[in-house]
């Protein structure tokens, strides 16, 4: 059990889950990228502990970059997303775009919006998780790691307000405060 500011949470997955799946979403990512050299774009600041161990699964040649998004407060999305680092220039580049959840997909609809008017050569998204419950919007996600109930998580980069990113496992919120 673990809390941060004032919830409390209970182990979810464990290291070993979300290594074996980061290891496979690079092995299926490398597959696809073969006559590519990909620019993995990792959303700021949730990303940084998949997108860094992404990285050491991934073989091939790669470059990578950081976009600051915001649209999370407390436990729920605002609607409103707002960019607070650019991603620098992408025109011309095959772009994989690291999240490391996707939930009403509002994040991924603005990035997308970003990267059309940068005029990359392609795009395509990984997010470690989805919530496919509360995802409202069409665009396809192409790299999923684990799909998960609508429930509020933390550690492996995922915060509660600014607390919990550092936790190496995924932790939820206790069942009966989350209902
Ligand atoms: P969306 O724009 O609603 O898809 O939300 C995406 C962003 O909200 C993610 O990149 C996370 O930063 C944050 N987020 C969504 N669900 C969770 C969660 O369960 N725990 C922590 N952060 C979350
Ligand atoms: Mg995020």
């Amino acid at each position: 059990m673990v809390k941060l500011h004032d919830l409390e949470f209970e182990p979810y997955l464990d290291q070993k889950t979300l290594q074996k799946s980061v290891k496979q979403l690079a092995e299926r990512i490398c597959a696809d990228y073969t006559t590519k050299t990909p620019v993995f774009l990792g959303i700021l600041n949730g990303a940084f502990m998949f997108l860094s161990d992404l990285m050491k699964y991934y073989e091939g040649d790669c470059e990578i970059s950081f976009t600051k998004l915001a649209s999370y407060e407390g436990i729920s999305s605002t609607g409103e997303v707002s960019t607070l680092l650019g991603a620098g220039n992408l025109k011309g580049k095959d772009v994989i775009v690291v999240e490391d959840i996707v939930d009403t997909g509002n994040t991924l609809e603005h990035i997308v919006d970003v990267l059309k008017n940068e005029g990359v050569a392609s795009y395509k998204i990984a997010s470690l998780f989805l919530k496919p419950e509360a995802y409202k919007k069409t665009l396809p996600i192409d790299y999923v790691g684990i799909e998960i109930p609508n429930k509020f998580i933390v550690g492996y980069g995922l915060d509660y307000n600014g607390l919990g990113r550092n936790i190496s496992e995924i932790y939820q919120l206790k069942s009966n405060l989350n209902d």
